[in-house]
């Protein structure tokens, strides 16, 4: 296999949830450079509308969804719409995602609790399973979750975040199982873990430059990260360039976990 043969996504079919987001919008983007066909799903629609855009100026096929990862039913429309939109599910990224109000636990309102654990766990496990029973069918596709590094590490040097972190630290290692159980049928299930990139996430934290220098000064780089330096990870996790890989999370965080 050639060089450009290995990280070519033609022909192949990418499902990215949150994809009006900030990550969402790079990594929809990146599988269209990479050759392949989008479904760009958000709970918030027009944002959905403008990465599919974004797609279809990249010279791609693109099919904006509203779906709430959250609502199985919407999950199970979201796959049906991708088989009738592409024949069949190669990739998908489960990358939407919520962050809550920064309160320790003793502090934490439990409807914040709930409702990042519905979309950041539950989210994925429903995204995932209805997913996972067309790539078994298949036999080949590429799941990627998006974690974070605050799914390896606590966050509270910075704020407190203890639902998020634990979501996410549920997502690394639910990437691991699903590695085991999938690997034996084809499918290569892996994950990121971004570090600070400056997106809507957190409620606008990265329009605030406290928020920015604080993190800055805990990362290697010296940087938060723009959305599209997250694209080369993507389309490696994406394409034939990982095939063996299983079950790994890859960190992309500008040396934040290094210390
Ligand atoms: N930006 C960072 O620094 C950072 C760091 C670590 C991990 N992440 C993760 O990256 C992913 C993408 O985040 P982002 O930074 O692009 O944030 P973002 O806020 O820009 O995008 C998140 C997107 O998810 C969508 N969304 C929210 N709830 C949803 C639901 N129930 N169903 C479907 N879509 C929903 C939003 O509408 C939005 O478009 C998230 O999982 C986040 O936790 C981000």
């Amino acid at each position: 296999m050639s060089l450009s043969e290995l990280f070519d996504l033609s022909g192949r079919i990418a499902v990215i949830t949150g994809a009006g987001g900030g990550l969402g919008r790079a990594l929809s983007e990146a599988m269209a450079e990479a050759g392949a066909d989008v479904v760009c799903a958000d709970l918030d629609l027009e944002a959905a509308n403008q990465t599919a855009a974004a797609v279809l100026a990249l010279g791609r096929r693109a099919l904006p969804l509203r779906c709430d990862v959250t609502q199985q039913r919407q999950v199970k429309a979201m796959v049906a719409e991708t088989l009738a939109f592409g024949g069949r599910l190669d990739i998908l990224f489960n990358n939407a995602g919520i962050s809550h109000r920064p309160a320790p636990l003793h502090k934490l309102r439990s409807a914040d609790w709930h409702r990042v654990l519905a979309v950041n766990l539950n989210g994925v496990y429903y995204c995932a399973r209805e997913a996972l029973k067309v790539m078994v069918k298949q036999g080949s596709g590429k799941l990627i979750n998006i974690a974070s590094i605050w799914g390896m590490s606590g966050s509270a040097r910075i704020k407190p975040l203890p639902a998020y972190t634990a979501s996410k630290g549920a997502v690394v290692n639910l990437t691991r199982e699903l590695g085991l159980e999938y690997g034996p049928l084809g499918i290569n299930v892996n994950g990121i873990c971004p570090g600070f990139f400056a997106t809507g996430m957190g409620n606008g934290a990265f329009a605030n430059p406290d928020f920015v220098s604080a993190v800055s000064a805990v990362t290697a780089l010296g940087r938060v990260g723009q959305p599209r330096e997250m694209k080369g990870a993507a389309i490696f996790l994406a394409s034939a360039a990982s095939d063996y890989m299983c079950g790994h999370m890859l960190v992309i965080d500008g040396g934040a976990l290094a210390h």
